[in-house]
């Protein structure tokens, strides 16, 4: 068994871009800028856009922040997309997903510039992604592919089963991985919370995407030996011997599964840094496209 170090891939894509992000200084070019929008103070929203500040930071791109209470006005928020759009200085806008109740998600994704939309979930890039042409692919199944690319895991004609029908995650992993490409070429099915024998079909999988949000759902009588299994999930559980209050759990069952993988990605550690770096891939992308 070995392990997809997302860790390591992450950090080699980072690596690389702070190289092309220093040539674009030294030719006097101008440098990527992320903006990130936090509503609320969810605390793993609050962790995972701190995330990708640091990252920007580690790259040399150039970060905005721009947090508002919960109870903003989604017109308010609004307007700030739309200043946002119209600053020639901004390559990519990423609002943090989950928002509160009262704001109408699909309403804030439709408002962002699609050539901005560095999370890739605007109709116009999901419609383009469909159809295999140049989008912003959304960072977690993008980062996903780039670490399967990253350790050269055979995907072709394989038989992939993915857990979840999301549509940051899931439905846009199954596109990637069924797309002529490589990684990808392969046979898909996707599986959601109504789909009558998810063991069996678990079991025929040479690739396993878990990405449902159950913590240790995906057992070892679900894995066919030599699989490669891809952990999205990172759930928080309460665990009060640790200084943050709680430990992350992945929707795979790690320590039984492991030994029946080929690879298999660790949580935390695997999907979650890639998925930051896919980002700042997407960002870089945005710039240069502009510029
Ligand atoms: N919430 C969970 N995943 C994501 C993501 O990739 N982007 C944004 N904006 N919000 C999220």
């Amino acid at each position: 068994m070995e392990i997809l170090d997302g860790k390591k891939a992450a950090q080699a894509i980072k690596d690389e871009l702070k190289m092309e992000v220093a040539q674009l200084s030294v030719e006097g070019k101008k440098i990527p800028h992320l903006a990130a929008i936090l509503v609320g103070t969810n605390g793993a929203s609050e962790t995972y856009v701190a995330a990708k500040v640091k990252a920007c930071d580690e790259v040399g791109f150039k970060s905005t922040l721009v947090r508002f209470d919960a109870d903003i006005p989604a017109v308010k928020l609004m307007e700030k997309i739309q200043e946002l759009n119209n600053d020639p200085d901004v390559d990519g806008i990423l609002v943090q997903l989950p928002l509160p109740k009262h704001i109408r998600e699909s309403d804030v994704i439709d408002a962002i510039d699609p050539d901005k939309d560095v999370d890739g979930f605007h109709p116009v890039n999901i419609g383009k992604m469909l159809q295999g042409l140049p989008s912003f692919v959304p960072a977690t199944p993008h980062g996903i592919m780039l670490l399967l690319e990253h350790f050269k895991v055979e995907t072709k004609g394989k038989h992939a089963v993915v857990v979840g029908r999301s549509n940051i995650v899931g439905r846009p992993m199954s596109i990637l991985l069924s797309s002529n490409s490589n990684p990808g070429n392969c046979t898909v099915t996707i599986c959601h919370s109504h789909t009558q024998n998810l063991k069996e079909l678990c079991l025929q999988a040479d690739i396993i995407v878990a990405a449902l949000g159950k913590p240790e759902f995906v057992t070892a009588d679900m894995v066919k030996e030599g699989a490669v299994v891809v952990d999205v999930g990172i759930t928080r559980l309460e665990d009060n011997t640790r200084k943050s209050g709680f430990k992350l759990k992945g929707d795979v069952q790690f320590d039984t599964v492991a030994p029946k993988c080929s690879w298999i990605t660790p949580v935390p550690g695997g999907v979650g840094p890639m998925t930051i770096a896919a980002l700042m891939k997407n960002t870089f992308v945005s710039c240069k496209m502009k510029n």
